[in-house]
Formats: structure tokens, C-alpha cells, sequence
């Protein structure tokens, strides 16, 4: 899948502007949530194993949201009414968000639409990738207690492939960082001032 078959991911786009934060910053961070060289070699096994399972795991993720409709409210007018053109059109994002989590480095490319992602979860770009209308912003707080079921619900698909406990393990503790990480780089956006 190329950056360019999934309308409105601009991964590599050059336009893009460059991440306000520094490697140092992203260095200090990664060295906190103790994410290791080791742990970006068990995120491209992850790759291989859920690079066929993509669509399922979006079928998990999307029932999930789909079945709490204080979530779905979020993809929805600010009536309440669910968008479905809305929903479909960020599926394919969150899917190659999935394998650039497990295959990309680091690097500035990355931190740029790392602060895009973010910025598209708050007032300031939500809706106008897929112009719709539908409420502002995601509450700070679900984007943090998401990074769980985004974790707990990949594990049965890392455990798909009859890998040992200690290999699905790592990996597992892998993506739970790599999560982490990126949420916490998407939380600058909501209040650079104290970030
Ligand atoms: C967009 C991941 C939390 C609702 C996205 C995208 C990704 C993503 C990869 C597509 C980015 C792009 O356009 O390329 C995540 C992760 C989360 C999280 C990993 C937390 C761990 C949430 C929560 C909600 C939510 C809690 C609320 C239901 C949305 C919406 C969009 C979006 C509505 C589309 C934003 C737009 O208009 O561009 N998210 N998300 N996200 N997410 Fe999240």
C-alpha cells in the first residue's frame, strides 16, 4: 500500500510542515517510555504477522467504537447523527497507520505527521481532511484511554501464527509503546504551553 492509494494520508507528503518537536525531545521520550532498538526489530515481526489481518483488526476497532455511542459521537454531526461516508473514509488511514507504526523509522518525516495526526484529533484540522461536518475535536482524555483497546485487541492477532508466549509478549509490549508514544506526541497539539 502506498502513501498515495489512501486519500488524505500525507505520510511523505513534503508540503507538510515540519514537527515543532526536536529529536532530542522524541529521544528524551522513547528513552522514558523505555522503547528500545529491540522493540522496533519485534515491531517489524509484528508487521509480518498483521499485515494480513489488517481488515480484521479494523473490523475489531470499528466495533468496538461502533457499539459505544459516546465514541461514535465523535465520527458523527454535532446533532448526533453518524456519518458513514466519515467512517469510511478514515478506515483506510487507520490501516496504513497500523503498518507505518510497525515498519517506519522515527525520523522527521515521521514526527511531521505525527503533529498532523495529532492536530487532526483537535479543533484545528479535524473534519477538514474528509470535509464533513461534525463536532470539533476528541476529548484529550479518550485519546489516552484509548492506547488500551488499541493494545489488548491486537494481541489475539499476534498470537494468530502459533508464535511462543515470549515472542507475541514482545511484540505486544512493543506496539504497547509505540501506542504510547505516539499519543503522547499527538497530546502537544491540545496545549503546546505545558506539553
Ligand atoms: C483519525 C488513531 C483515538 C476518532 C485517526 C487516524 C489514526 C487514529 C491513525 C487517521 C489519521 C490520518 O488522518 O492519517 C488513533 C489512535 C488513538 C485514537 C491510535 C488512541 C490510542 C481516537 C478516539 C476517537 C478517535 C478516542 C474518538 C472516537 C478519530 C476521528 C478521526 C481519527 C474522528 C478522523 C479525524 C479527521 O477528521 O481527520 N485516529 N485515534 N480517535 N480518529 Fe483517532
Amino acid at each position: 500500500m502506498s502513501a498515495s492509494a489512501v486519500a488524505g494520508y500525507r505520510f511523505d507528503d513534503a508540503d507538510l510542515p515540519a514537527s515543532p518537536v526536536t529529536q532530542e525531545e522524541l529521544d528524551h521520550l522513547r528513552t522514558t517510555l523505555l522503547f528500545s532498538e529491540a522493540d522496533e526489530r519485534a515491531l517489524r515481526r509484528a508487521w509480518e504477522i498483521l499485515r494480513d489481518q489488517v481488515e480484521q483488526i479494523l473490523d475489531v476497532w470499528y466495533g468496538f467504537v461502533g457499539s459505544h455511542p459516546h465514541l461514535v459521537a465523535y465520527f458523527s454531526t454535532p446533532e448526533g447523527e453518524p456519518i458513514a461516508g466519515y467512517l469510511a473514509a478514515v478506515r483506510p488511514r487507520f490501516g496504513k497507520w497500523i503498518e507505518d507504526t510497525c515498519t517506519r523509522a522515527y525520523d522527521e518525516t515521521w514526527l511531521a505527521y505525527q503533529e498532523e495526526i495529532g492536530l487532526r484529533h483537535t479543533p484545528a484540522r479535524k473534519n477538514r481532511t474528509d470535509g464533513v461536518r461534525s463536532v470539533s475535536h476528541i476529548p484529550l482524555r479518550y485519546l489516552i484511554a484509548f492506547i488500551h483497546p488499541i493494545t489488548a485487541t491486537i494481541r489475539p492477532f499476534l498470537a494468530a501464527q502459533g508464535h511462543s508466549q515470549e515472542e507475541i509478549e514482545a511484540m505486544h509490549q512493543a506496539w504497547f509503546k509505540a501506542v504510547t508514544l505516539q499519543v503522547a506526541l499527538w497530546t502537544r497539539p491540545y496545549g503546546p504551553a505545558t506539553w
